[in-house]
């Protein structure tokens, strides 16, 4: 392998874009497209982009490649020890014009898109909101929404689980996280979900846009004075009234991108978790065992359940949800031996890399926790790493463990469809289709006896 970067020609610039850019464009840049990702899945169109990938590293035997992504001047890092570096690097910002258009449309402001952090103390605001590195403040309230939304749902249930079903679970969950427990907007919901699949086509749904903000606004003034609440706009408003927050943290932005984010995790990672879980009755039988085991529920009790976050992690590398990190070089810099110019871009293809049988060997294609939770793999970049990692990796990691947790302590799930073949783990997962069917303990031990 030349340690050379090498220039893409012509013809697999314009195959590069129609193998990933494209696709990656289709799929969703902000929501997933249902119509799309169930015909993507369905072509198994994303294994003939990694396929593609692989082919280019081999052709033009480097790991680092120009090309055209989609419209700048783009280097692809594959090697693990610079994906490591960029991501480390103070040189490159997480700001390129393509995802700055894209938060811009329904959070402009938000850290995530933020090329300095530190203005207006975006990102410290953040860790300390989301607690990041630490069980969260209001952790026990937190476990106890999403286990009593939990139950809801289960108890409503005598079928097999749905898209609908963890949709409003997502729905209720973040809600009640962010605003306090009971309160449920479904005014706001309508308008981050417009406003959402607009910022998909790059464009900004006015109306919603000023509906959302305007409740978000109402919202925090409500808790600026008000008695303490477990929630995370209580602390956002604290932060308001003492000065921590100034109008240039753009703190209805980061709440607005809390809404989406949160919703996001639990509506597609818990019934993307369950199915795998369900697809492998080694691992079903191992965490249930877990979960049993550490006994009532409470939030220091699940914070410790590192089987299931292996499950999670798991899933979150097979079909990582942020496969693309994009970079835009803030001055001249030199990465792997070559020479980025300012304001040129570094793209990094965690998905990728997550399943790259150079890095991971028998597992890439695999279901893995056994050997996640023993830390025998290698790094993974679900929630990119170091300085711009992701704020809310511990938040949202606990919200995923506490309504797993109560799910799997009540019922052994069996996944009805898609199937999932251990081993080949498919690319892409259609959880809009998904279907899981609930069996209660009770009718286990009837149907095992
Ligand atoms: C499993 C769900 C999640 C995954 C996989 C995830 C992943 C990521 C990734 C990969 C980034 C870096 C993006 C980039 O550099 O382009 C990021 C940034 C961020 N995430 Fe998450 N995220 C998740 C959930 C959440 C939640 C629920 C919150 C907040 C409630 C959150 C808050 C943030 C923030 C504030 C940033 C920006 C950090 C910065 O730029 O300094 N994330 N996340």
């Amino acid at each position: 392998m030349s340690r050379d970067a090498k220039a893409l020609s012509l013809w697999d610039t314009l195959r590069f874009q129609l193998h990933v850019s494209v696709p990656a464009f289709l799929l969703g840049v902000v929501v997933p497209n249902r119509w799309f990702l169930s015909r993507l899945a369905c072509w198994n169109a994303a294994r003939l982009a990694h396929r593609f990938v692989r082919k280019l590293r081999v052709k033009y035997r480097s790991n680092l490649l120009w090309l055209w992504f989609p419209t700048r001047r783009t280097l692809l890092v594959l090697a693990p020890a610079t994906i490591d570096a960029v991501l480390a690097s103070g040189d490159n910002a997480p700001d390129p014009a393509l995802k700055k258009r894209a938060i811009s449309r329904f959070a402009p402001g938000a850290l995530v898109m933020s090329g300095d952090a530190a203005q207006g103390r975006r990102r410290a605001f953040n860790t300390s909101a989301l607690d990041l590195g630490r069980l969260h403040r209001d952790a026990e309230t937190f476990a106890r929404i999403a286990a009593g939304e939990v139950r809801r749902m289960l108890d409503a249930r005598t079928d097999a689980l749905r898209w609908s079903d963890f949709e409003s679970l997502g729905k209720r969950v973040s809600h009640q996280i962010i605003l306090g427990a009971g309160s449920i907007d479904d005014m706001l919901a309508a308008d981050l979900a417009r406003m959402l699949r607009r910022a998909n086509l790059l464009l900004r749904d006015e109306t919603s846009f000023h509906g959302f903000r305007m409740r978000v606004g109402a919202s925090l003034r409500r808790h600026e004075g008000a008695p303490p609440a477990p929630c995370l706009l209580d602390i956002a408003a604290r932060a308001l009234t003492d000065g921590s927050a100034s109008p240039s943290t753009c703190v209805t932005s980061q709440v607005a991108f809390w809404f989406f984010v949160l919703k996001d995790a639990v509506e597609l990672h818990v019934p993307r978790t369950l199915a795998l879980i369900a697809a492998h009755p080694d691992v079903q039988a191992k965490v249930r065992s877990e979960i049993r085991d550490a006994g009532e529920l409470a939030a220091p009790a699940i914070d410790r359940l590192r089987y299931l976050e292996a499950c999670v992690t798991e899933q979150l590398r097979l079909w990582t949800p942020v496969p693309m990190l994009l970079r835009r070089a803030v001055r001249r810099c030199l990465v792997g031996g070559e020479m980025v110019e300012a304001g040129q871009q570094f793209l990094i293809h965690a998905g990728f890399y997550h399943r790259d049988r150079r890095v991971f060997g028998r597992v890439a294609h695999a279901f893995a926790p056994g050997d996640a939770a023993a830390g025998a793999l290698p790094p993974v970049y679900v929630f990119s790493a170091h300085g711009r990692s992701c704020a809310g990796r511990s938040l949202v990691t606990f919200v995923l463990k506490s309504a797993l947790a109560t799910m799997l302590a009540r019922c052994r799930f069996e996944l009805v469809r898609p199937a999932i073949e251990p081993g080949r783990i498919p690319y892409l997962y259609d959880h809009f289709d998904v279907e899981l069917r609930p069996v209660p303990d009770a009718l286990t031990s009837a149907r095992d006896a």
